[in-house]
């Protein structure tokens, strides 16, 4: 049994991982704030749905424990921190592209200085082994695709991107300096049970569902290169492994999808597993939104075994059977 801190523990990512982790016997600690950039009673459900399925499992209510807090609250980080940890998955931050262009100082707050805190008690407490979430938008508008871990990542587009990049950063210096082992995953956007309610897809959903409109920016040619959230546990848990050795190691690793969907091509599966056609409201590209998203796996694949498995169709017939619930 390993020892497993999860920040954002409570939340998308966060509560997929948990189970995953649980299920495999290890004892996890999460820390979450359950603020409310969406809905709190939305991760506060995602908490009882890992409890739930520790009980379906057998899984004893001690290896699932929760602290409710902030990654700014140094003084509640080392009350964390007294107990023993192995390994860190670090997911909490602000996400969201468009929101960090009306607030990049809370942006900033949570997903940069949140990081050091929880980087500088890795270091006070020997803690060697960290995973960080990092996110294809540090690929900002490459025109080189697929975007490849080696190629430049200088031109972010937005606060958020900004920050994802910073966190890698100060990954690299921290495992320079005090030798932690440090994988940063680019995640390229994520669906699946339990999505963000502010993210597309959902959003989408809800709204056809309500019949209402839905927003739709740009010519519809804009695409993304959708991973399906068990898929992005895969790659978690092969990058905790990974991590967890002698020898010293930094790395970046893409951990994205299949392949690459359209805005078009999104709407029309949506509407084909609804059954039911959208209404929609035709607005000009956001700033901060990248063109494209399109991950290029092949050093996952070698360094992690990475291998994604869900086509985006059967990935969106799983989540709007979830939705349907
Ligand atoms: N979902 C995606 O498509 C995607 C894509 C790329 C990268 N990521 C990254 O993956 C991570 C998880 O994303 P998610 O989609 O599960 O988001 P999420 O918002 O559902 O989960 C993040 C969790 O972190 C918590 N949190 C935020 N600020 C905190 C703070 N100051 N202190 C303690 N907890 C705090 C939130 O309450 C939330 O439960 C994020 O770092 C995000 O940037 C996600």
């Amino acid at each position: 049994m390993r020892n497993i801190l999860i920040t954002g523990g409570a939340g998308f990512i966060g509560s997929h991982l948990s189970e995953r982790l649980l299920k495999e016997g290890n004892k996890v600690f999460i820390i979450d704030n359950f603020n409310d950039y969406y809905d709190p009673n939305i991760k506060r459900n995602n908490v009882e749905e890992v409890k739930k399925t520790c009980l379906e499992n057998n899984i004893s209510s001690e290896n699932y424990i929760v602290f409710e807090g902030d990654i700014r609250d140094n003084n509640f980080l080392k009350e964390v921190f007294t107990n023993k940890i192995d390994s860190i998955m670090h997911l909490a931050a602000m996400a969201g592209v468009r929101p960090s262009i009306e607030d990049p100082t809370l942006y900033y707050d949570v997903n940069i200085t949140g990081t050091v805190n929880i980087l500088e008690r890795c270091r006070e407490n020997n803690v060697k082994q960290f995973v960080y979430a990092s996110s294809s938008s540090v690929y900002g508008n490459n025109e080189k695709v697929p975007f490849a871990e080696v190629d430049r990542v200088d031109n972010p587009i937005s606060p958020y991107a900004a920050t994802k990049k910073s966190g890698e950063l100060l990954c690299h210096t921290y495992h320079h300096l005090f030798d932690m082992n440090i994988a940063c995953l680019r995640f390229f956007t994520v669906y699946g049970p339990r999505q963000r309610p502010d993210l597309a897809i959902n959003k989408f959903t809800r709204l056809i569902l309500e019949d209402k409109e839905i927003p739709f920016y740009g010519d519809g040619t804009t695409s993304r290169d959708y991973t399906y959230v068990e898929d992005i546990v895969e790659g978690i848990v092969s990058s905790i492994n990974y991590v967890n050795r002698d020898e010293s190691v930094f790395e970046i690793f893409n951990i994205g999808g299949d392949k690459t969907v359209s805005l078009t091509e999104m709407v029309e599966i949506i509407e084909d597993v609804l059954g039911k056609k959208a209404k929609i409201n035709r607005l000009p590209m956001q700033p901060g939104d990248v063109n494209r998203t399109c991950a290029d796996i092949s050093y996952s694949k070698k360094m992690l075994g990475y291998n994604p498995k869900t086509t985006f169709k059967e990935g969106i017939k799983k989540f709007i059977a979830w939705k349907l619930k």
